[in-house]
């Protein structure tokens, strides 16, 4: 059997080693990891969740202070329709977020920005046109469109130009979702550069309704590619979630994927953005520790860690600093939740909100730990210390973990880090 690094992704003449690093929102996958990646000549995602909030801890700048300032007033306020984000400084804050990252990339590989449409931020088209055409501004190499079917997102930058040179892809989880990006991408002659797909064993949201154990990447990832074979489509496919070794991914490339995407083995890494308490919870996880359930906003499932500290919070809502939920009339699920439990419990200085999770708020501080199914698994690839606690790795390592290594077993690799 050929392993990964047998095979290339092959772009205009660009050879990159097929492996991607998905994007891991609110900055778990930082700068950083996704410039090892395209060190070692992969492809790295940063995320375009929160950006102005990931640029106040990375470049100390007061996007989050000076939105709370101006909307202070409102913060008792349920209806937060009014809470706008001002477009100028969500560009300022995406070009230096892109801009800086993209200074120092060193390497042959590439950094993509993962892009969400679910995050409304109270004007879904306005924000999103603002988001991708910044990225594009500041030299991103390719946009991930995700967390939505990206129906009009082609659209919004169709008149930028960098519209058909940078490499620009969508994450799916069906052919049928794929039908109706590839009809809106028709339209405008421009195919996407590479389709994500991403089964139901992935972190982060899932494009899955509460039914996903009944679905497999394996399948799925042969259905599009037939689908693409019938249309005579030739893009390159990138089959995501639960893909844990290098042996999965090399099954995958052998199937004709055109790169494997992965994400759950580098959270453990110490580029990877969360705090190393953090990480010793997810070397730590157990199979039945880890759940799949309906507490984001989003109406998307998402898979956690049950004793994340936000399942079951009562933070009140902060939208006034956050609000990157907000669809385009001011609501978020969790802001609905909230009130609920405030009227149902009047007196209570401290409530719990069982149903849904302030996801900004959670997710700005670490609190949700999203994780893939197989997260479980995390502890056998790395030694355990004196101490009791895991051993963090270096990308460089869970890299070519996946580029070299065709062992069945998934071997620590603390011992060389
Ligand atoms: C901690 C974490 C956060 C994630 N956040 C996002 C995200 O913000 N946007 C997104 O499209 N996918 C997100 N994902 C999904 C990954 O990009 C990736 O496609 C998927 O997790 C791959 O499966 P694996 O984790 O089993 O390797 C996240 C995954 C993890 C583990």
């Amino acid at each position: 059997m050929k392993k990964l690094d047998d095979y290339r992704l092959v772009w205009d003449k660009q050879e990159l080693v097929p492996l991607v690093i998905g994007g891991m929102g609110v900055d778990i996958s930082t700068a950083e990891l996704a410039l090892e990646a395209a060190r070692l000549g992969g492809i790295g995602h940063i995320s375009d969740a929160m950006v102005p909030t990931v640029t106040d801890r990375r470049f100390r700048t007061r996007y989050v202070k000076d939105k709370l300032k101006k909307y202070k007033l409102n913060v008792a306020n349920s209806d937060k329709s009014g809470v706008k984000f001002d477009l100028g400084q969500l560009a300022d804050a995406t070009r230096m977020h892109v801009g800086r990252t993209m200074e120092a990339k060193t390497g042959t590989g590439m950094v993509f920005i993962n892009c969400m449409e679910k995050l409304g931020m109270n004007d879904p088209k306005a924000t999103l046109r603002v988001r991708l055409t910044a990225a594009l501004d500041a030299g991103i190499d390719g946009i991930t469109l995700s967390a939505g079917l990206h129906l009009g997102s082609f659209e919004l930058i169709s008149d930028h130009p960098r519209f058909r040179d940078a490499k620009l892809g969508i994450i799916v989880s069906s052919v049928r979702a794929l039908v109706l990006f590839l009809k809106r991408a028709a339209r405008l002659d421009r195919m996407p550069d590479f389709i994500v797909v991403e089964g139901p064993l992935a972190g982060g949201h899932l494009g899955f309704g509460e039914d996903w154990r009944k679905y497999d990447l394996w399948d799925i990832f042969l259905e599009v590619k037939q689908y693409l074979q019938a249309q005579s489509l030739n893009i390159p496919l990138i089959p995501a979630g639960g893909i844990f070794t290098g042996t999965d991914a090399a099954r995958y490339m052998a199937a004709g994927a055109a790169a494997v995407q992965v994400a759950t083995r580098f959270t453990v890494t110490r580029e990877c953005g969360l705090p190393d308490k953090v990480k010793q919870e997810y070397f730590k996880v157990n199979e039945d520790e880890i759940e799949v359930n309906l507490l984001s906003p989003t109406g998307y499932p998402m898979r956690m860690i049950s004793s994340s500290p936000a399942i079951g919070a009562g933070t009140r809502p902060n939208c006034e600093a956050f609000g990157y939920l907000l669809d385009r009339a001011g609501n978020c699920a969790y802001i609905d939740a909230y009130n609920r439990e405030v009227e149902r419990h009047p007196d209570s200085k401290s409530i719990s909100v069982p149903d849904k999770t302030c996801l900004c708020t959670h997710m700005r501080n670490f609190d949700c730990w999203t994780c893939g199914h197989y997260a479980y698994r995390l502890k056998d690839t790395s030694l355990r210390q004196p101490d009791g606690s895991y051993a963090l790795l270096s990308a460089e390592d869970v890299f070519n973990d996946y580029r070299y290594n065709l062992e069945s077993a998934v071997l620590p690799l603390a011992a060389s880090s």
